[in-house]
């Protein structure tokens, strides 16, 4: 595996990859590696004749006080885990490869980046925009995986790569891959290891309390009433507080107030301990 820091030999290493008519698929991820990301790395591996994975904690998708100094980094651990699954080229960028002196451009996707996560964080899903939007310009990968954990920035980015008629990926090879659990059902997660032991244990009953809130709705109960249900649920399991518990569109967002099979998807975000935990299931034709 080559770990590549400078955008020309990016270029360079990219051109070989592709030589022949060869496929390749592209993993972002912020480092930290979990068996999500492996997972995604496998899936990757299944679909494309090579596999580049990028490692780079973005900036730009912080809040000011939100934890990017604290953000775990361990690029060797995290290139070792790689290698070992077969990755070609790991892309490690530094801020300046990535935003050089005058970097000036914005993308913004409205609608889809104003709710849930993205009504208290105006601007964050504009930065995860704006990185994966350049990455694919770095990659130019045929296909690109991301996990369904964060399944609203996945509708952002299949929303981006629609609207500006991306073809390195187009916006069908965006590819989401459903969230791996702990066997206690937690999902998993670079800021779980916020968590203590007690805690963990606890943040285990947001997945069990979503699957009684998806059972109610999917057999006809009011989904308010369903909804209230789950955020008493999930604060009877040691949560502090929920942010939201929203039943929505799975691709527009747009909040559902009842549900008649479409495809939906319950998304919540609560906070337990030092940690604000978001964990999504879908409902209906997903
Ligand atoms: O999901 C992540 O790890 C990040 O938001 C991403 C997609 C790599 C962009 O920085």
């Amino acid at each position: 595996m080559q770990t590549i820091k400078r955008l020309v030999e990016l270029r360079e290493a990219v051109d070989a990859l592709k030589n022949g008519g060869k496929s390749v698929a592209l993993v972002p991820t912020m480092g930290a590696l979990h068996e999500g990301h492996l997972t995604l790395v496998r899936e990757a591996a299944r679909r494309a004749d090579h596999v580049i994975a990028s490692i780079f904690v973005n900036p730009r998708q912080f809040g000011p006080s939100e934890d990017l100094d604290a953000y775990p980094r361990r690029l060797a651990a995290d290139a070792a885990l790689l290698e070992a699954k077969g990755v070609a080229v790991l892309w490690a960028p530094t801020v300046d490869q990535m935003y050089p002196d005058g970097y000036a451009t914005n993308i913004s996707v409205s609608g889809v980046s104003e709710v849930a996560w993205g009504a208290a964080r105006p601007g964050q899903f504009d930065g995860v925009a704006k990185v994966v939007c350049k990455l694919f310009q770095q990659v130019r990968p045929d296909l690109a995986l991301f996990g369904e954990k964060d399944w609203q920035q996945l509708a952002v980015i299949r929303r981006m790569a629609r609207d500006l008629d991306l073809t390195w990926p187009h916006a069908d090879a965006i590819i989401g891959v459903p969230t791996v659990r702990e066997a206690s059902g937690l999902a998993m997660s670079s800021r779980n290891q916020y968590l203590t032991q007690a805690e963990r244990d606890q943040a285990a009953g947001l997945a069990a309390a979503m699957r009684r809130a998806i059972a109610a709705i999917e057999g006809g109960a009011d989904v308010a009433a369903s909804l209230a249900s789950l955020e008493a649920d999930i604060l009877a399991a040691g949560f502090l507080s929920v942010d939201y518990a929203d039943l929505r569109d799975a691709a527009t967002l747009e909040e559902l107030t009842t549900f008649t099979g479409q495809a939906a998807r319950l998304l919540v975000a609560a906070r337990i301990g030092g940690a604000r935990l978001i964990d999504n299931m879908g409902l209906g034709l997903n």
